[in-house]
């Protein structure tokens, strides 16, 4: 998905760079895809694939393939950035970093928050000091991850493989969470000295589907995030909530994506500042072909950045859910399961607006407690984001 949305159009803006060939372990759609970005070569193999031309490879798969992904790479001496989480484990990032280190090879991770035109505006006043000094950072991005529920070829409803999968890989803190945590870090342009995670649950996952990192870093200021993955993920008109507050001595800086806003607020005045999406891919592609060309980082994060990211998103995940069943006034977490969800609906009750979906109802008696009947269009609205 990410591939064909994000990475294959944006190197297509960079002419100093060629998409040269492509590998997916499912050929027709390496092939699907070699067609519609006019790639010259898709290959079956691995081997062969690695025996190209190429320069680098760019890794687009799911987050458990990653860390064989990079030592294939690095075996095969080819410069690598690799989306985020950059793997499973600690213990993973860490040979990743070490092999590619070893091999005198790039090693970046795919941050593409910081190439937007306003995240590199909030950098520079940052660093101009406009807002005075830097107190606390509140990012928040909650989404419904495309919704919760598809309709397997049995007529049931399940939830979707991609929830499935996020959500077994780590939840939104780990999935998307790094993004912010990333951000904070450059920004500030310091380190992450302690962390609290807590964790809320709508299902039952291990991961909680609502999480807030509250992170103290070492130039003293705060930051707090807040990630979801079920933020009206069985609504029938879903909406997402992402935004970043920046709060200093003298003023505040605002970026709002729903509502394409962004400003600057201080004792000078307020200024509207040109609103960007949150993202750049074609940003990043621009800073990695001069990071090839010149042997050096430049702004690409790093998979040191990946890794510190990673960290601290996992850490908190785990602190969230070792609190789940023994809240307290320290360690607030709260956990409800599928039984306790309160379901009223009966298929006579569907609004009418559902009926022409392809929704087949099973009996209410068949129904897990717990499972709305929402069948979830989960579309977004233009302006936001479509991944994460
Ligand atoms: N940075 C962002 O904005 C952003 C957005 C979305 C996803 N992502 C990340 O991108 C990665 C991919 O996510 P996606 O949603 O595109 O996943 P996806 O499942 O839609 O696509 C993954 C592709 O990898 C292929 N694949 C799976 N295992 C493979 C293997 N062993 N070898 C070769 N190919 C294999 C699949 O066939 C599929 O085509 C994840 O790490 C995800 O977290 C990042």
């Amino acid at each position: 998905m990410i591939a064909e949305q994000g990475h294959l159009p944006a190197i297509k803006q960079v002419p100093e760079l060629q998409i040269y060939a492509l590998y997916d372990r499912n050929f027709e759609r390496a092939v699907e895809l070699q067609q519609h970005f006019s790639v010259p070569h898709a290959y079956k193999t691995e081997e062969e694939f690695y025996s190209s031309d190429i320069d680098a490879v760019v890794i687009c798969t799911p987050a458990p393939v990653h860390h064989k992904n990079v030592l294939d790479a690095a075996k095969a001496k080819k410069h690598v950035l690799c989306e985020k989480p950059l793997a499973m484990t600690e213990k993973d990032m860490l040979e990743m970093e070490k092999v590619m280190n070893d091999a005198e090879l790039q090693f970046f991770i795919g941050f593409n928050y910081r190439f937007s035109q306003s995240s590199i505006d909030i950098h520079r006043l940052l660093r101009e000091r406009a807002i005075g000094e830097v107190r606390l950072l509140r990012l928040i991005y909650n989404w419904h991850l495309h919704g919760k529920w598809e309709i397997n070829e049995d007529g049931e409803q399940v939830d979707t493989a991609l929830r499935k999968g996020r959500m077994d890989e780590g939840g939104p803190l780990v999935d998307c969470g790094v993004h912010q945590i990333d951000l904070a870090r450059w920004w500030l342009e310091s380190e992450v000295e302690w962390q609290h995670g807590i964790g809320v649950w709508l299902d039952t996952y291990e991961a909680p589907d609502h999480v807030y990192l509250h992170m103290g870093h070492d130039c003293g200021a705060h930051t707090k995030v807040e990630v979801s993955f079920s933020y009206n993920a069985t609504s029938r008109d879903p909406r997402t909530h992402f935004q970043y507050e920046l709060i200093g001595t003298d003023g505040v800086i605002r970026y709002n994506r729903e509502e394409h806003s962004f400003e600057l607020r201080n004792s000078h005045g307020t200024q509207y500042l040109p609103w960007h999406p949150e993202k750049s891919f074609a940003g990043m592609y621009r800073e990695f072909a001069k990071a090839l060309a010149s042997g050096k980082p430049g702004d690409m994060p790093t998979a040191h950045d990946g890794i510190l990211a990673s960290r601290i998103a996992r850490t908190a995940t785990e602190e969230a859910i070792h609190n789940r069943d023994n809240p307290s006034r320290n360690n607030p977490s709260s956990k409800m399961t599928a039984a306790d969800v309160h379901v009223h609906a009966d298929p006579e009750e569907i609004p009418i607006d559902f009926l022409d979906l392809p929704l087949k109802l099973k009996k209410s008696r068949d129904r897990q407690p717990g499972r709305s009947l929402s069948p979830n269009p989960a579309k977004e609205k233009p302006g936001g984001s479509k991944d994460t």
